[in-house]
């Protein structure tokens, strides 16, 4: 049964639509671990859309469960890692004209680069996963650079429209789960998954950890947050 890791990014977003002080991520962060959170997943984006510096100083100060820090590989999210201290860091591409994280992380084509962050967080102490999309080549290569786990980007499979095209997708993610799990390293998904669609992904053999977000927080104004969190965490728990 996997753990879950709440990404509270979306709280911060509501903030951020009025540049106020409501709703604070300090307070979604003691809802959600009553809930039930393992986790908390926060990404602190270099544009600062929603989550910001101070956000993640506060929420490093108070959170009781695992803090989850995503961010892109670049020097300034690196040293932030590294002042905050969080349990993991969760490396993720970045760009500037995007709704949301769009693909994976292009593992191969930045080795150089990652390989360099993932030895620096090693030696603060801090896991790191490697967000990536299910291809074995961007696996072999995160085994390669020493990650300790991967994120399966599960976009394609929750964009899948029809029975057959989904079906399809989550074969391609459990293949993928089967290689990650061969290499030893620990096996993470996130990313478009809902109430409705989470099932077959938590019951995937070997799934250790679920990122999700935005349809906890859009639930959350309807049954509070703490429900909302509690009810994903009774899904995944298959
Ligand atoms: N995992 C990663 C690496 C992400 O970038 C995101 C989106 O910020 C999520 C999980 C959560 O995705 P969603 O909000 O669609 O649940």
């Amino acid at each position: 049964m996997p753990t879950l890791g709440v990404n509270i990014d979306h709280v911060a977003t509501v903030r951020q639509a009025r540049r106020t002080f409501e709703p604070d991520p300090v307070q979604a962060v003691t809802a959600a671990e009553a809930g039930g959170a393992d986790q908390i997943t926060i990404h602190l984006r270099q544009d600062r859309r929603h989550i910001q510096d101070r956000d993640v100083h506060a929420i490093a100060e108070m959170v009781k469960v695992r803090l989850n820090f995503e961010c892109a590989c670049v020097d300034e999210m690196l040293q932030i890692a590294i002042a905050t201290k969080p349990h993991q860091i969760c490396l993720v591409p970045e760009k500037r004209e995007e709704v949301t994280t769009e693909g994976g992380l292009d593992i191969v084509g930045g080795r150089v680069r990652i390989s360099t962050a993932i030895e620096l967080m090693h030696a603060n102490d801090i896991n790191v996963s490697l967000f990536i999309d299910p291809v074995a080549e961007q696996i072999d290569c995160s085994n390669e650079l020493g990650a300790d786990a991967v994120e399966l980007h599960t976009g394609c499979y929750a964009n899948a429209s029809d029975g057959d095209a989904r079906d399809e997708q989550l074969r391609i993610l459990s293949d993928a789960s089967q290689r990650v799990l061969e290499h030893g390293m620990q096996l993470h998904a996130g990313h478009g998954l809902t109430y409705t669609n989470v099932i077959p992904v938590a019951a995937i053999p070997g799934m250790e950890e679920l990122n999700i977000g935005h349809t906890i927080v859009s639930r959350s104004i309807f049954v509070g947050l703490e429900q909302a969190v509690r009810e994903m965490k009774e899904l995944i728990s298959v």
